[in-house]
C-alpha cells in the first residue's frame, strides 16, 4: 500500500473512528467501508471531464529535467486561451508590473519559470472545475480568494526563513489546498449540506470534522484524490491530503505541510475570502519550529496579506471564475 493511499484510508479511519486499525470496518453513518467510499469518490471524480491537454503537458514537464523556459512556453503558446489568461494575470495588480507583458517569454523572464508553470496548471485546473451549485451558505468566490491569500501567505512566508523555502510548488499548493471542497459540493450535495449545517449546531465543531463524519473523507483528502486522478506530482498533493491531520505522515513532507497549515491561518485570520467556516486550531508550536517564525514574524506576515487584499482580488478578477 502506498503512502498516499494510506493516508487515505487506516490513517483516515483512525482519525474517525476509535474501534482500531484497519480500512474495511464499517462507518455507521454510511454503513460503507472507508474502500468502498474512497472508490464512489473516484467514480465521482471519473465522472468530471478529463484534465486539458496543455495541463497534462505542463504536468509531464515538471517530470522532466531537462525541461526549459522555451519548453514551457512552446507547450503553453499551443493553447491560445490559457495563453491569454496567464498573460491577465500576469499584467494584474497582483503582481504591479509597470509595463504590459505582452509574451509568454516576457512572462517567464519578470515571474520565473516556476511561477509561469504554476500559473499555467492553476489556471487550467480551475477553468476545468464544475461550478459549484447550491442552495448552500457557500461562496465559490469566497473559496478563491481565500485560496490566493494562502498562496500569496506562502510566497511571504518563504521570505522569514531559508528553512521555509519548501518546495518549487507551493503555489500551486496554495490555490488548491481547499479544491476538494468543488467535488464534495458538485457531487455530494445532500451529505455536504449535512456537514455544514452539524458544523453550525455544533459548537467547537470544525468542518473537517463534520465532512469525515458525514461522507467518510474531508476536503483535503478528497481534493488530493482529484490531483492523483489528474497526475500531479506528490510534492503538491500530499501537503493537500493531510493539512487538516494534527499529526503529518513523514512521507507528507513536513516543513511544506507547516507552510500551508500556516498559510491557511494567517488567510482566515486575515479574513479575506471564505476558508473554514470555523476557525481551525491555533498554529502548533512545532509548526513554528519547522519553519523557524515566531509570533513577531506570523504578524508581518498577516499584516502584508491584509495590505494584499486589493491586488489578490485583482488577481482572482483576471481569472475570470466568478
Ligand atoms: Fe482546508
Ligand atoms: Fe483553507
Amino acid at each position: 500500500m502506498t503512502a498516499f493511499a494510506i493516508i487515505l484510508g487506516i490513517g483516515v479511519f483512525c482519525s474517525i473512528c476509535s474501534k482500531g486499525a484497519g480500512a474495511e470496518v464499517v462507518l455507521e453513518t454510511k454503513n460503507k467501508t472507508l474502500k468502498e467510499l474512497r472508490e464512489a469518490i473516484y467514480a465521482k471524480i471519473d465522472e468530471l471531464p478529463t484534465i486539458p491537454a496543455v495541463v497534462a503537458k505542463v504536468l509531464a514537464l515538471i517530470e522532466d529535467e531537462k525541461t526549459d523556459a522555451q519548453a514551457l512556453t512552446r507547450v503553453i503558446s499551443h493553447d491560445p486561451s490559457l495563453t491569454a489568461k496567464v498573460l491577465k494575470v500576469a499584467n494584474s495588480a497582483y503582481y504591479g508590473f509597470p509595463q504590459t507583458i505582452s509574451g509568454l517569454d516576457r512572462a517567464v523572464a519578470l515571474l520565473g519559470m516556476n511561477m509561469v508553470q504554476s500559473l499555467a496548471l492553476s489556471i487550467g485546473v480551475l477553468g476545468n472545475l464544475p461550478k459549484s451549485k447550491g442552495p448552500l451558505n457557500f461562496s465559490s468566490q469566497g473559496l478563491w480568494l481565500h485560496s490566493l491569500a494562502v498562496a500569496t501567505a506562502m510566497d511571504e512566508l518563504k521570505k522569514y526563513c531559508a528553512k521555509a523555502r519548501g518546495s518549487d510548488y507551493l503555489f500551486v499548493v496554495g490555490l488548491l489546498h481547499d479544491v476538494g471542497k468543488i467535488v464534495l459540493l458538485h457531487f455530494f450535495l445532500e451529505e455536504y449540506e449535512k456537514a455544514l449545517s452539524q458544523l453550525e449546531n455544533e459548537n467547537g465543531s470544525t468542518l473537517y470534522l463534520a465532512e469525515r463524519a458525514a461522507i467518510g473523507f474531508d476536503h483535503g483528502q478528497v481534493g488530493a484524490m482529484l490531483l492523483d486522478r489528474w497526475k500531479f506530482p506528490r510534492e503538491v498533493i500530499m501537503p493537500i491530503a493531510v493539512h487538516h491531520h494534527s499529526k503529518v505522515p513523514e512521507s507528507a513532507n513536513p516543513r511544506d505541510t507547516a507552510m500551508l497549515k500556516v498559510a491557511d491561518q494567517i488567510a482566515n485570520l486575515a479574513g479575506i475570502g471564505h476558508g473554514d467556516e470555523k476557525a481551525p486550531p491555533k498554529i502548533a508550536e512545532s509548526d513554528f519550529q519547522i519553519l523557524c517564525l515566531d509570533k513577531d514574524d506570523l504578524a508581518k506576515v498577516q499584516a502584508s496579506i491584509i495590505d494584499s487584499k486589493e491586488s489578490i482580488e485583482s488577481f482572482f478578477s483576471s481569472m475570470s471564475l466568478a
